[in-house]
């Protein structure tokens, strides 16, 4: 029996910060022990808005050698960059023949972004869902760890599989694709904003002090905790929720202190601000650091990297391979093999 399988993704835009960290990557490398771990650089979903072409490459590598330097390891993961894979696009425009539009035209997160977009939407944005449904369909994925935003997106990852490709093509006994579950993250992921306790800690936050970022310098950190949203009230307290950036922040000092919640809700319920803000500096200063460390070994030798990700090339294209000529076979296209 194989491992149930795993698949997931960060955009190779802006700095991976520890909202990203904590709620997502961590846990991607607790996943390595006990399942078959599938982790790409989704660069084809990056253009989906416009993009600077002179640092899409950069970014790309940088955020590969995070993923490493926070613990995915290239021997016990696949990690690969999206655009290497070519299969992505291919099934990505099979499934478009597939999906109908009026399923297309509920998904939030586009609505969210095209508003932001203003006149400048393309069909790539509109078509982000269907992509992101075949980065997960060709991995065969039992699984894909997804945050509250994503959520829709799977769902319809799940339909498509189900209801436009299993239910017309296959037969129970021999389904052509995997019908994905979402792996709901445990608590205390949700990681918010430095500066409102009520938005969600981003990574397109145009304000810098909304969030940590993996490589800020121990200056910078302590700078943005400093400047962190705070309230009058003495006691830092997790769950009330008059008191967002308290609960925030605590979390954070929580889940890179490794104390559980309760013991840190004890640990700072009488500590004034500050007291709490130099001990959360020091706490994500030195979780940070060795990765920090590790990432810039890794980009000090980028030839070795490159030759990493074409090792996870080769393998992730082994598997979408297989899963795109089933469902070629399935529509009915003619094989010349
Ligand atoms: N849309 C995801 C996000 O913004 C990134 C992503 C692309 C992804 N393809 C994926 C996540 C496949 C999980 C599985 O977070």
């Amino acid at each position: 029996m194989r491992r149930p399988r795993v698949l997931s993704g960060v955009q190779p835009t802006g700095a991976i910060h520890i909202g990203n960290w904590i709620g997502a990557i961590r846990n991607w490398v607790d996943l390595q022990e006990t399942h078959e771990t599938f982790f790409c650089v989704v660069d084809l979903h990056a253009i989906t808005v416009p993009h600077n072409n002179k640092q899409l490459a950069e970014e790309t590598l940088s955020t590969a050698a995070i993923y490493m330097a926070c613990g995915i390891s290239p021997e016990q993961s696949t990690i690969f960059v999206q655009s290497h894979v070519s299969a992505h696009s291919e099934l990505c425009w099979l499934l478009n023949c597939l999906t109908p539009l009026n399923w297309m035209e509920r998904m939030i997160q586009f609505k969210e972004k095209s508003i932001k977009q203003g006149e400048n939407v393309s069909i790539g944005l509109f078509d982000y869902p269907v992509l992101m449904a075949a980065d997960i369909l060709l991995y065969e994925a039992d699984l894909v760890p997804v945050g509250e935003d994503q959520k829709q997106h799977l769902e319809l990852a799940r339909d498509i599989a189900q209801q436009r490709i299993n239910s017309n093509y296959g037969d129970k006994e021999n389904p052509i694709l995997k019908v994905p579950k979402p792996l709901i993250t445990k608590q205390g992921s949700r990681i918010m904003s430095l500066v409102d306790g009520h938005s969600k800690m981003s990574k397109s936050d145009p304000n810098e002090n909304s969030r940590i970022s993996l490589l800020d310098t121990p200056e910078l950190i302590s700078r943005k905790i400093k400047r962190a949203k705070t309230d009058p009230i003495l006691g830092i307290e997790l769950n009330n929720p008059q008191r967002p950036e308290a609960g925030n922040l605590l979390r954070i000092y929580s889940s890179l202190s490794g104390l559980e919640e309760n013991i840190a809700i004890q640990t700072c319920a009488d500590m004034g601000w500050g007291t709490f803000k130099p001990l959360l500096t020091e706490t994500i200063i030195s979780s940070l650091q060795p990765i920090q460390e590790k990432y810039f070994n890794l980009m000090k030798d980028k030839g070795e990297l490159i030759e990493l990700l074409r090792q996870g090339q080769n393998k992730a294209e082994q598997v979408a391979e297989k899963t795109l000529k089933k469902l070629k076979d399935a529509i009915g296209f003619l094989d010349i093999d």
